[in-house]
């Protein structure tokens, strides 16, 4: 399975702070946004992903992430010129996704939870159609949002409805097998002109193609498109942080643990974050787990 990061649009509601930067690129704790993301992609087993952002933002996020090669990844790059919809990344992507299945997260979502590692890895494998994951959320017309009969069957999907039938919100992140590409090229513009994510779900809901996970009440799926909501994911992975000596989405122990770098080399990457207590948590987990 390829892997696709889509970081573009222009933060709006995070003015003046994206002025400048992109948001993907804001600190959530102690690292770039982007890394929730990522780490994400690593545990699902995915080495090979295309980070789509603007022209003005990619040069950054290439200085941030390189090749990839020091986490055992191929990181590639692809610039979205306009904002022309979430799906029109498959269509960027058609090349990187060659005729791979592909798993599309949004660099804005975090996500944690016990057990994800395996709820990635049962769900990415073998995919046919789409699997979509739902989080339950208070305020459900801010996204895509899913409906589900008694079974537990995914039977609607509507993209920020004002009445929204289910508080389950799609979150951003989505598995497609390789007719994604086709689909995507297929969307016809929405009423705002983008190419939606949610009408690309709804062709594979349409075919009895297209599966929900719920992601249940023990889990965190963090939105971050506000100052406040920011703030709050911020002190959330501060939080678990601090209180258990962990830290979430360490690119570097995901890399580690996954099989994907050995402890040395995860240790001469800590080396050189080392001023940083991020830093000295690397060469500590690497000592750790080189120990074992
Ligand atoms: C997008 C999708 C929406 C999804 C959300 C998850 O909305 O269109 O269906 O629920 O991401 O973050 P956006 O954040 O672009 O408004």
């Amino acid at each position: 399975m390829k892997g696709i990061i889509l970081a573009g649009g222009s933060g709006t509601r995070l003015r003046p702070v994206t002025i400048a930067v992109s948001k993907q690129l804001l600190p959530v704790g102690d690292k770039p946004m982007i890394y929730y993301p990522l780490s994400i992609l690593m545990l699902a087993g995915i080495r090979e992903i295309l980070v789509i952002s603007t022209p003005d933002d990619l040069p950054q996020f290439r200085r941030l992430l390189g090749d990839g090669s020091h986490l055992g990844l191929q990181i590639e790059y692809a610039e979205q010129i306009e904002a022309n919809g979430l799906a029109e990344a498959f269509v960027i992507g058609a090349d990187h996704i060659g005729d791979s299945s592909v798993a599309l997260i949004l660099g804005d979502n975090i996500f944690h939870g016990h057990s994800f590692y395996s709820v990635l890895t049962e769900n990415s494998r073998d995919v046919s159609g789409c699997v979509l994951f739902g989080y339950p959320v208070n305020d459900p017309e801010r996204y895509g949002v899913g409906e589900v009969d008694a079974d537990g069957r995914l039977v609607s999907i509507e993209e920020k409805p004002t009445h929204p039938r289910s508080n389950r919100a799609i979150t951003g992140l989505y598995f497609y097998d390789n007719s994604v590409v086709d689909v995507a090229k297929n969307v016809r513009p929405s009423a705002r002109g983008e190419l939606e994510i949610t009408d690309v779900n709804r062709w594979y809901l349409e075919r009895g193609r297209a599966r929900l996970v719920d992601l249940g009440r023990g889990f965190a799926w963090l939105d971050t498109g506000t100052p406040e909501s920011l703030l709050m994911a911020g002190q959330y992975v501060g939080t678990l942080e601090e209180r258990q000596g962990v830290r979430i989405a360490c690119v570097e122990e995901v890399a580690l643990r996954m099989g994907y770098i050995t402890s040395d080399e995860c240790h001469s990457l800590g080396v050189r974050l080392a001023p940083s207590r991020y830093g000295q948590y690397v060469m500590a987990i690497a000592k750790e787990l080189a120990d074992l």
